[in-house]
């Protein structure tokens, strides 16, 4: 893509953008260019007057959720686009499936719409490890009833599930499905109680390293592998 489309594809106006590229304010990896139609790939680092501009086609994020945001795209409300970058707040960006407000951990966002439809997709049964506080002490007659699948009042079916106690009240679960508020229903549905809940993993990504609320540009070879 020429590098004048790509900043406003980033945000800038096509005036803007060529002011910028003629006064030599935007370096692509490092290098100053003041060449409008110097090509940009996929990867290449372009800055405008040393902020990062993202112009790309897809963007795949990886963001901490912090508790108290929701998984809309609404910014009237308090939703978790609020919690990234403006330079990455491109059109068509949107949480890859959902949290409850209360949940915390690993949430993708992204604008590619095939990506969404992969992980969201009931039929294909990507994994989602959790962590999970509850109120009592797991035993083992309500762990045997989630990983034999089990059916909640409503009559919605749970596929099994694997549960496993890391502490007395501490579990993680792994689902491989993503029904409405699954894991505090199926807990409830054993008369247990969710206090807390956190996605650590999706697939075979594992959320590290990123403090609460931090986002985190993913390369497409990363999203990739993450249902290999
Ligand atoms: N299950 C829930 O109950 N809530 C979530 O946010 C995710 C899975």
């Amino acid at each position: 893509m020429r590098l004048d489309a790509y900043l406003c594809r980033g945000g800038y106006s096509r005036r803007e953008a060529q002011k910028m590229i003629k006064i030599k304010s935007v370096t692509v990896n490092g290098i100053v260019q003041n060449n409008l139609s110097f090509p940009v790939k996929e990867g290449d680092l372009v800055l405008a007057a040393g902020e990062e501009v993202w112009g790309q086609e897809w963007i795949y994020l990886v963001l901490n959720k912090p508790a108290g945001y929701i998984c809309t795209t609404d910014p009237g409300t308090q939703c978790v686009l609020n919690l990234i970058p403006k330079k990455y707040r491109i059109k068509g960006l949107s949480p890859v499936g959902r949290l409850d407000k209360e949940t915390t951990g690993l949430l993708f966002l992204s604008n590619d719409g095939q990506l969404i439809h992969r992980m969201i997709s009931p039929g294909k049964h990507l994994s989602k490890e959790y962590a999970a506080l509850l109120r009592d002490p797991l035993t083992e007659e309500q762990a045997g009833r989630i990983s034999s699948g089990l059916t909640l009042a409503d009559g919605t079916v749970c596929r099994p599930a694997e549960v496993t106690g890391l502490g007395e009240k501490q579990v993680s679960i792994v689902l491989t499905e993503g029904k409405y508020h699954q894991v505090r229903r199926m807990f409830a549905a054993v008369g247990n109680y969710v206090c807390e809940l956190r996605r650590t993993r999706v697939g075979n990504f594992r959320l590290e390293e990123l403090k609460e609320g931090e986002c985190r540009l993913l390369s497409a070879d990363t999203v990739r592998r993450i249902f290999e």
